[in-house]
Order: C-alpha cells, then sequence, then structure tokens
C-alpha cells in the first residue's frame, strides 16, 4: 500500500520490492498484516513527518525470502511474527528491555525507537501492509510462529496482545482492584481481558460506539458504558466506586479521543496540542487518590491539556511507553496456547491487501461493526 495523503491510501503496484540495505537486514514475504488504531494517527496526517509514498504497516507475520550476510539465527524459509518496534538488541534501553525505546534503529530517537511503516519520525522504514517488507536487526525482533499456531493468533502478537497486556501492567493491578479502560478499540477490550489475570475484581470499559461496548462485554466480561449517556463521565466513575474513584484507569484511546470540544478543537481540528487528551483527562479525574494511570494511547510530541495539577494534588503514578513487544512475547505465546487469551476473536474483518483502501475507511469510519481488520496479500492463503 502506497500513503497518498490524509485519508488516502491505495494499492500500488508500481512500487519496487524491498531489498537487503544493510547485513543485519531480512526480507520477509508478508502473510498476514493488520490495521491498527495507530495507523488511523498516520492515515489522519496527524502524525509529523509521514511522507507520501510510505508503506504503512506495523503488525504482521511472514516467511523469510532472503537474509542478509550478517544474520545468523534467522533462516530462509521460517515463519515469523514480527514485533511493531524495531529494535537493535543491544543499545543501553534495549539491554533493558525497553525494546521500543530502542536508541538505534530511529536517527529522531529523542524519545520512540523505530516502527514499521510509521512515518520518518519512527525511522521512516516501510510497514508490513504489503507483499513483501524489510526487516532490519533481523536476530533480534522476529519470532518463529510456535507449531500449531494459528496465523491469525500470530498476528496480533506483534502488538495488540502485548500491548492490551502491558497496560494493564503499568496499572500495577493488585488482586481485588477497580479497574476503568477508556477506550473500546482492540486496545482497550485486549488491556480489559488482561486486566482479569492481574486479579482485578472489577473491570469496566468506557466509549461511545455501542457496537464496540457490546463486543466488550462479550469478549472481555466486563462492565461497559456509554459516556454520551452517562452524563459527566467522572462524576458517573466516582459515584461507581463508593466516592472514592477506581485503583487503576487506563488510557487507551490517545490523540483522537472525542467528547470535550474544546480538547477536540484545540487538539485535532487545529493541531495546537499533542492531540486530544480526553480521555487521560478523564482518567486523571476518576482514579482514586495515589491511584495509577496507565497510558498506551499514543499522543503527539507537543504539550497536551492534562490536569497536571490533580496529578500532583491526588499523589498519583503515571506510567505510559510503547509497548514492548520482545519483552512480553514468551508470556503472550503462553498465555494463548493455555487458552487465557484468544487474540484471534477480536478480528472481524479479513480483507484482500489489494482493497486497503476500503479497509482503511471501513476502520477509520467505524463502519459495519469493525473492530479489528486484518490484510491478506495475494500470495498467502486466506484463512477461514
Ligand atoms: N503504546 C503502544 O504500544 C500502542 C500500541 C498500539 C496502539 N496504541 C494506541 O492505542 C490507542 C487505541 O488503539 P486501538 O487500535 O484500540 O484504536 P481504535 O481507534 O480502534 O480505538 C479507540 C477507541 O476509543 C474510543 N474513544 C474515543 N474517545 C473516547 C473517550 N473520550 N473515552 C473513551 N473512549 C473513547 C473510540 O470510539 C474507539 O473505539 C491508539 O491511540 C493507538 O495509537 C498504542
Ligand atoms: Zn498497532
Ligand atoms: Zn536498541
Amino acid at each position: 500500500m502506497n500513503y497518498r495523503g490524509p485519508f488516502r491510501v491505495r494499492a500500488d503496484h508500481n512500487k519496487p520490492d524491498p531489498e537487503i540495505l544493510h547485513p543485519q537486514d531480512a526480507i520477509v514475504r508478508v502473510t498476514r498484516s493488520c490495521i491498527c488504531g495507530s495507523d488511523l494517527h498516520i492515515y489522519h496526517g496527524l502524525v509529523p513527518d509521514t511522507r507520501v509514498g510510505t508503506t504503512f504497516g506495523h503488525e504482521f507475520t511472514g516467511v523469510v525470502e532472503q537474509v542478509g550476510t550478517g544474520v545468523q539465527k534467522l533462516k530462509v524459509g521460517d515463519h515469523v511474527l514480527v514485533p511493531f518496534n524495531i529494535a537493535c538488541g543491544s543499545c543501553t534501553f534495549c539491554k533493558q528491555e525497553l525494546y521500543g525505546n530502542c536508541h538505534e534503529s530511529n536517527p529522531e530517537a529523542t524519545a520512540v525507537g523505530g516502527i514499521f511503516g510509521y512515518s520518518h519520525t519512527a525511522g521512516g522504514y516501510d510497514g508490513g501492509q504489503a507483499e513483501y517488507v524489510r526487516v532490519p536487526y533481523a536476530d533480534v525482533g522476529p519470532t518463529i510462529i510456535p507449531e500449531g499456531m494459528d496465523l491469525d493468533d500470530a498476528v496480533l502478537l506483534t502488538d495488540v496482545v502485548p500491548t492490551g497486556y502491558q497496560a494493564a501492567e503499568m496499572g500495577g493491578i493488585k488482586k481485588g482492584d477497580t479497574v476503568v479502560v477508556f477506550g473500546a478499540g482492540p486496545i482497550g477490550i485486549m488491556a480489559a481481558k488482561c486486566a482479569w489475570l492481574f486479579g482485578a475484581a472489577r473491570v469496566i470499559i468506557i466509549d461511545h460506539l455501542e457496537y464496540r461496548l457490546e463486543f466488550a462485554r462479550n469478549y472481555s466480561q466486563c462492565e461497559a458504558y456509554n459516556f454520551k449517556s452517562l452524563g459527566d463521565p467522572v462524576v458517573f466513575m466516582k459515584k461507581t466506586t463508593g466516592g472514592l474513584g477506581a485503583d487503576v484507569c487506563i488510557d487507551a484511546v490517545g490523540a483522537e479521543a472525542a467528547g470535550d470540544t474544546m480538547q477536540t478543537l484545540l487538539g485535532r481540528k487545529m493541531l495546537m496540542t499533542g492531540g486530544s487528551a480526553t480521555a487521560l483527562h478523564w482518567a486523571i479525574n476518576s482514579v482514586k487518590k495515589g491511584g495509577i494511570i496507565s497510558i498506551v494511547g499514543v499522543y503527539g510530541p507537543i504539550n497536551a491539556l492534562v490536569p497536571i495539577g490533580n496529578v500532583v494534588n491526588k499523589g498519583l503514578t503515571i506510567r505510559a511507553n510503547q509497548a514492548s513487544v520482545k519483552r512480553l512475547l514468551p508470556r503472550m505465546i503462553e498465555h494463548v496456547q493455555a487458552g487465557r487469551i484468544d487474540p484471534k476473536g477480536i478480528i472481524t474483518h479479513r480483507i484482500p491487501l489489494e482493497e486497503v483502501s476500503e479497509a482503511y475507511h471501513i476502520f477509520s469510519a467505524k463502519r459495519d461493526n469493525c473492530i479489528k481488520p486484518v490484510l491478506i496479500p495475494p500470495k498467502a492463503e486466506m484463512r477461514a
């Protein structure tokens, strides 16, 4: 696929296939690639330095077609799932397992490391919504898909499952906690599901799309509320938690939050702040004193409107990051194999790569009860 400008992507038959550029590269023939809520930020033109011609896609599986001369472990023919973070595996931050903050993979690495298909702000790498993709540091990220694992499960281990899990993990959830998740997209739904694994006693999810709330009730077995019918969501949250507030609040919405006219105007329309911080604002105000806020929703680098005074005066802890996929993979594979997490259960749409433009349209407009779309390249067999 090829980005042509805000709200415009198309299948491109003329873009040359990627080549090995460095001895540690591999070329992977893609078998599955998903569209993510993060892709919507670039699709909507909100991420700086998203260049026309870029191929998006940071959630993919594929078969190794070619390896560079410096690649030692990965072999041609291996069927791998590839974490969305591009990580060198050996810098100061990778050594601390902060694979989302690699200091080598992104020339602009003041904050985030490299990410496949995520603008030049995240390294300028082409992504996996394609037939072939170049995978740097091929011995670090790519992980062989375990024997017998469904490809549709495997592709969700590249981002959604570890990100949802890390959202719950950063919340420091303790046995008996009440956890509120803002956002019933794939990430929020997975975070709510994972909150139970940490011992939560009550899990609440908030969104304004009824079909997603309904989906979350079933998939994540949680309470689900529409913020449009709550009046003030913060007051509702206080009331339903005995007046004290939730123990943990998770922001799984990020920069494109709805629900507050001023935030939307400044953050989404005029681009004067790093996005609309409505969900984060609500999270800070509805968590209890001394509580924990976990942020996985993505925001721009400039200032956002958050009630920082309340963070200080309530004694809150804020934890946030891009998920460290490689760190979490072994544990995630175990959870999937044990049947505790059913990743492919969130896939609602399987769409040929050729129809990428329509796929973005459906997912962006939240049409057709879409939760998670997967793109299937022509050479990958379509599995039900
Ligand atoms: N940190 C990471 O590693 C990481 C990884 C993947 C995705 N993300 C980010 O997580 C966020 C969610 O991703 P997704 O794929 O689920 O996206 P998505 O767009 O499918 O879902 C976002 C949901 O938030 C809802 N929403 C909007 N305003 C809200 C509000 N004020 N309160 C509650 N809900 C609200 C929307 O209706 C939507 O259902 C995005 O910002 C994405 O960029 C982060
Ligand atoms: Zn993603
Ligand atoms: Zn590194």
